[in-house]
Order: structure tokens, then C-alpha cells, then sequence
């Protein structure tokens, strides 16, 4: 019983950890590494912070709407799918990656890429870039330096020179 309550309280607590914003420390990262002119489409929403960051980072193309990514992304025509996506449902969000087959790079715990799903979609598919140390997201419009993992970059079609960049 005492498991099954602390399952239940962990679920909640992921369903908040998903309303994180990306820092715009964090997308700039990968500059250099995408053309700057592609259509970039951030499918997940949180206060839409993605359209501002990136903008001011010197993107030109931005897709990111307040809308159910499941539902919506087939109406968009894009090049690169760049996302921190919500962490409570992965298999789902890699799922849906591998049905759309267009290029992406996307923030996720490092431990991702042990998954059986990443296994079943991606296997041998995947580029890594790993930050020069543990990003922070903002909750709230601050950044409070409390996340207690490690996320990397996964990016498939990006043809990165290296299966692991480390930044
Ligand atoms: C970790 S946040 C990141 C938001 C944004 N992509 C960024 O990088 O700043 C993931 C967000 O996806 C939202 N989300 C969850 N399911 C979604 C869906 N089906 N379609 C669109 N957004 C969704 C959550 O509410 C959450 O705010």
C-alpha cells in the first residue's frame, strides 16, 4: 500500500516536472548546429517561451502553438522538430517521433537512451550532444537550478560528425 501511494505521489510529481521551460542558455547550445533559416517546430507548449528564445537567438522560422502536438503536427511543414518534451510519457513522445521520420533534436534524461522504446524506434539511429554541464530549466519564468538529473541532446538526421559531441 505504502509503494502504491508513494507510485501514485511520484506520477504527480512528474505531471508537474513536465511544465519546465527550456532556458534560452540551453538552446543556444546548439548554435552552429542548426541553419538558422530551417523551420524549426517546438510541438510541445508550455508558456511558449521556445518562440520568444529562439527568435531572439537569430531563428527565423518558429512553429510552436498552444496545441495538442498528437493531433496538430501533421498539418505543418518543417525541418527540424526541436523540443524538450514533457518526461511523464516518452515512449509515446519517441513513438510519434519515429511515425513522422523528419529530422529532430530533443532534450532528454541521459538515462533515455537505455530504454527498451528507444531500442524498438531509434536503435543505432541516434546522435548524442552532451552540455558542459547539467542544464537548468526555468519554472515560472525563473531558472532555479533544481533539476537533479542530467539531460543530454538526441538528435536523429541531424548528421552530427560524431555519435557523441560533447559541447
Ligand atoms: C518540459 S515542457 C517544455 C516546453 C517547451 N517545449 C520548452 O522546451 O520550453 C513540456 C510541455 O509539453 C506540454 N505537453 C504535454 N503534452 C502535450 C501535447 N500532447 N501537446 C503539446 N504540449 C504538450 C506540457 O504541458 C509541458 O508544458
Amino acid at each position: 500500500m505504502a509503494s502504491l501511494t508513494l507510485r501514485k505521489k511520484g506520477k504527480d510529481l512528474f505531471k508537474k516536472d513536465d511544465d519546465y521551460t527550456t532556458s534560452k542558455y540551453i538552446w543556444n547550445m546548439l548554435d552552429g548546429i542548426i541553419d538558422k533559416e530551417k523551420i524549426i517546430y517546438d510541438p510541445f507548449y508550455n508558456k511558449g517561451e521556445t518562440k520568444i528564445y529562439l527568435a531572439e537567438l537569430g531563428y527565423k522560422n518558429i512553429i510552436h502553438n498552444k496545441e495538442d502536438f498528437y493531433i496538430n503536427h501533421h498539418k505543418y511543414k518543417f525541418d527540424i522538430i526541436l523540443t524538450n518534451p514533457p518526461y511523464s510519457n516518452k515512449k509515446k513522445v519517441f513513438n510519434e517521433l519515429k511515425k513522422i521520420d523528419k529530422p529532430f533534436i530533443i532534450i532528454v534524461p541521459v538515462s533515455t537512451i537505455t530504454k527498451q522504446f528507444i531500442r524498438k524506434t531509434f536503435l543505432d539511429k541516434l546522435q548524442m550532444i552532451i552540455p558542459p554541464k547539467r542544464m537548468q530549466f526555468e519554472k515560472n519564468g525563473v531558472n532555479n537550478n533544481r533539476c537533479w538529473f542530467d539531460c543530454v541532446f538526441l538528435a536523429y538526421k541531424i548528421n552530427l560528425p560524431k555519435s557523441i559531441t560533447f559541447l
